[in-house]
């Protein structure tokens, strides 16, 4: 184990840029937004300093209008497409015009109880002072831009926004987006892994539509929602959104911010009330929704999972998405599959059709404990454990036998160990 902590550790120094973190050097050589947020935690159990670091930088490209990108591209590298010429959003620095699963309220909010169990909540209140106004902005703009029906929702307006660039929950929506004008272009994702790892060829060209749709659109986020193809309710930023919501109240309430505070107490509650419309009865599971067509995806993901974590106490619901850990769990060797293994779809290798996460599993696994389902926190949690002791600190997982899938030396995967997979307990 000290071993691993030490191989972790040297991965996030290698991936530092200098402020912030490319997830691997080769696949994804840029600042990505959740990425950020979960290296934050590892960073975070060995050099405060640099954990809050990599949020203050990701957070210096936060658009005025309060938008966080997903992608923030401080320098050039040609081994990635589609690069900052391509998105065109005309910021500096660079970035994509798209964002990602908010996540960094609640790394901020353990971030700072950390500090504060250290006796170093004096030295760090600045920083929070400082990062709160920015997390509270961006979590306004989900609400102005993302959430049309004020249900408490966050609607995705493209698939990599949800972090789950290719789950089968995109592709009847998908169905919608014209490819017809997307011309010729070179991926380069293929060039450095196993293309049946990814995402095929007419699901590139969908990102892609939708990437000209914002730029023909001057990423005027307005204008963007309004004529979007693409319109998903995603559950899995729903779920997290939630979270992040009551993880800022608790830092608002540490700080004193009467004002904010009630704004997010109001936000919490929307979202416990307007959330149940994910819920898919015939399907008995947490689900993402389109939005165009009022259908739910049907599909049980990863995502599912994350209602435990969002701090949602239903029994009957709660009874329903355990009968699926137990169905799921004896399907497969680890938890969690980002498909359920029953499905027709489900590929062991292949992005987001059934590979295991790390940082989902984070989630899923600190959701279950909170929610008093100590036994399958353990399982998640173990199961992490053991994918990387085998593997190694690969980007995904097969759940089927272990095998790494995607780049490997990954920084979110490193951090994951050192935060809680790989800490005794
Ligand atoms: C892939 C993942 C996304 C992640 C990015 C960088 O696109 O689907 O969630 O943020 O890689 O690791």
């Amino acid at each position: 184990m000290i071993e691993t902590d030490e191989a972790a550790r040297a991965i996030l120094r290698a991936n530092d840029r200098g402020g912030y973190t490319v997830p691997n050097g080769r696949v994804y050589p840029f600042q990505w937004n959740w990425d950020s947020a979960f290296v934050a935690l590892g960073f975070d159990t060995f050099d405060r300093d640099r954990a809050w670091t990599e949020l203050e930088t990701l957070f210096r490209a936060q658009w005025e209008d309060g938008f966080l990108p997903h992608i923030v591209f401080w320098k050039d590298d040609p081994g990635y497409f589609p690069g900052p010429s391509v998105w065109a959003t005309g910021r500096r620095p660079a970035t994509s015009g798209i964002t990602q699963p908010p996540v960094a309220a609640s790394v901020v909010r353990r971030l700072w109880d950390r500090a504060v169990e250290a006796g170093e909540g004096a030295a760090y209140r600045p920083r929070l002072e400082a990062l709160f106004p920015k997390l509270m902005n961006w979590h306004r703009w989900f609400r102005d831009h993302r959430d049309p029906d004020r249900r408490g929702i966050v609607v995705a307006l493209h698939p990599w926004e949800t972090g789950r660039d290719n789950s089968p929950e995109w592709d009847a929506p998908g169905e919608a987006i014209d490819v017809s004008g997307v011309g010729e272009y070179v991926r380069r994702d293929t060039s450095h892994l196993d293309a049946k790892m990814r995402p095929t060829k007419l699901e590139y060209d969908r990102y892609l539509a939708l990437v000209q749709h914002g730029r023909a659109q001057g990423w005027d986020h307005a204008r963007i929602a309004a004529g979007s193809p693409f319109r998903v309710a995603d559950v899995g930023m729903s779920m997290i959104l939630l979270r992040a919501n009551r993880d800022l109240l608790a830092l608002a309430q540490d700080l004193g911010r009467g004002r904010e505070e009630g704004e997010l107490i109001e936000l919490a509650a929307r979202g416990e009330r307007g959330i149940g419309w994910l819920w898919d009865e015939a399907r008995q599971a947490w689900c993402s929704r389109d939005l165009l067509t009022g259908r739910s995806s049907g599909f049980v993901t990863s995502a599912s999972f994350l209602s435990f974590y969002a701090g949602l106490r239903d029994a009957r619901r709660d009874s329903a998405m355990l009968g699926h850990l137990d169905r799921i769990a004896a399907r497969v060797r680890y938890l969690m599959p980002s498909l359920d293994p029953d499905d027709p779809g489900f590929q062991m290798i292949r992005y987001w059709r059934g590979p295991v996460w790390s940082v989902v599993n984070y989630m899923i696994g600190t959701g279950l404990g909170e929610a008093g389902h100590a036994g399958w926190a353990d399982k998640v949690r173990a199961d992490t454990l053991g994918l990387i002791e085998s593997s190694g600190f690969y980007e995904a997982f097969s759940p089927v036998d272990g095998t790494g899938s995607g780049g490997d030396d990954f920084s979110w995967t490193a951090a994951i160990w050192l935060a809680w997979a790989g800490t005794a307990g």
